[in-house]
């Protein structure tokens, strides 16, 4: 059995502290796209800690974490997290496993995606410059090296083969940066690669999975940025929906229970591309500074807007979504008025659907005004307890969306997060 937790905007949704609250309910945990563009931040006993490469089950003891074939892996952030979760106590060669069939991200992928966005200038998607393009099109292009090559003798050969390819395309791009001290790490991050858990993750998790043990698969990023239907070209280079788990942990469809989304209760982006309901105003800067809203993976200011109520029917179809989970409900805490988007107006005519491509259009939101419940949530363990005005929010957003709110986050806090 196989349960989803997965990000429904654009990302940083909370899908960390979300994970890490669900996984003791769990005995694998399970990354199944994306690499280390991701930042899953979690409390460990009062610490904060961002996960990259990592599952987010790492800290729960009897937890197996599993990196699966469809992540792409950079060994240089995988052994700075390791040397991180080992401080903590972690175990690492006791409860983390990776599949040998998963992409490694080489130092020219980070190369050559830092030179591509450089081409792009102001088209640039915003990437977080961690070689995710590029390791991708490797995989695509079937170039690409795996975890299970670093046990072949010939790997240093087929390295420096797939390194000149890439030369010819960087010197292409005019990019000039020495890459020498990249790559002294890589290989010193490899040989620590080596001596990690490296198995065969299909059959891994597939007999785990008849054994009766229960997998939880984390997303990273979000609906909206998946390669097939987010906002194209603004997107990253995985299937970050249901799908996904299906191709990038080797398990079938019929396998998938549960698939929790997980939404904020405003909506923010990071990076390029269209996001209707961005505010460019004070509100806006206000949900910024309350919401703390600045990337875990680079420290960019996220954009802030309402929550977009098309964006995330649409995320909950894509990915069949049982229950959903809404995360920083406390950041509203001090809200006068809030709104939620209920549709693009689109020269001149209202639409609920996401258009083919959002960039070809000006798109104004139709918003629907709620009074704010103005109440500190942040204390607050049991549904009863929350203001009528919340219920009423998330009420309409149930009726709307059609998937119920299963839990409400009222802080960034293992334990403050409430079951409705
Ligand atoms: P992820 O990428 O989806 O795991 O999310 P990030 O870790 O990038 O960003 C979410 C941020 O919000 C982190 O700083 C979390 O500590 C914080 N956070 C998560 N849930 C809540 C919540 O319910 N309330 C507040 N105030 N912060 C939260
Ligand atoms: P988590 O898992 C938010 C965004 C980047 C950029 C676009 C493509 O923490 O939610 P990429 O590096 O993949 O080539 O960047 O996607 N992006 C994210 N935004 N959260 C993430 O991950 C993201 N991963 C990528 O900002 O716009
Ligand atoms: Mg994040």
């Amino acid at each position: 059995m196989v349960d989803a937790i997965l990000g429904l905007q654009w990302g940083d949704e909370g899908k960390g502290k979300i994970v890490d609250y669900f996984a003791p309910r769990y005995d694998i945990i399970a990354r199944f796209q994306g690499g280390p563009n991701a930042g899953h931040t979690l409390y460990v006993g009062g610490k904060k800690v961002v996960l990259h490469q990592i599952p987010s089950g790492v800290f729960h003891e009897n937890t197996i974490n599993l990196i699966g074939n469809g992540v792409v892996l950079d060994p240089v952030t995988l052994k700075r997290e390791c040397d991180t979760v080992a401080s903590f106590g972690v175990d690492v060669k006791k409860n983390l496993f990776i599949s040998h069939r998963t992409h490694l991200i080489l130092p020219t992928h980070r190369a050559l995606d830092k030179a591509s966005e450089l081409q792009k200038g102001n088209d640039k998607i915003g990437s977080t410059l961690k070689g995710i393009g590029p390791a991708y099109m490797d995989k695509t292009g079937r170039n690409g090296l795996r975890v299970g090559d670093l046990l072949d003798k010939n790997f240093t050969t087929s390295y420096i083969r797939l390194r000149l390819k890439h030369q010819r395309l960087l010197d292409n791009f005019n990019f000039q940066e020495d890459i020498t001290a990249w790559e002294e790490e890589f290989f010193d991050a490899i040989d620590f690669l080596r001596s990690l858990n490296v198995v065969n993750g299909e059959y891994f998790i597939n007999e785990k999975i008849a054994a009766g043990k229960k997998v939880l698969a984390e997303g990273a990023q979000g609906s909206m940025l998946d390669i097939d239907f987010g906002t194209f070209p603004f997107v990253t280079s995985s299937n970050t929906t249901t799908s996904g788990v299906c191709n990038g942990l080797g398990v079938a469809p019929q396998k998938i229970r549960e698939v929790m989304g997980v939404t904020k209760a405003y909506c923010t982006r990071v990076g390029g591309g269209p996001f209707p309901t961005e505010l460019h105003d004070a509100t806006g800067e206000e949900l910024r500074k309350l919401g703390n809203e600045f990337g875990a993976t680079t420290g960019r200011p996220r954009r802030c807007g309402w929550i977009d109520l098309v964006a995330l029917k649409y995320a909950c179809m894509i990915n069949g979504v049982t229950k959903v989970i809404m995360t920083k409900a406390d950041v509203l805490d001090k809200f006068e008025e809030l709104k939620v988007c209920t549709g693009y107006e689109i020269d001149g005519n209202i639409s609920e659907n996401i258009p083919f491509q959002m960039t070809r259009h000006q798109i104004d939101p139709v918003l629907k005004s709620f009074p704010g419940w103005n109440t500190d949530t942040t204390q607050v363990t049991k549904i009863a307890e929350m203001p009528e005005k919340m219920k009423q929010y998330v009420d309409f957003i149930n009726r709307f969306t059609g998937v119920n709110v299963s839990h409400i986050s009222n802080g960034p806090g293992r334990d403050q997060i409430v079951a409705v």
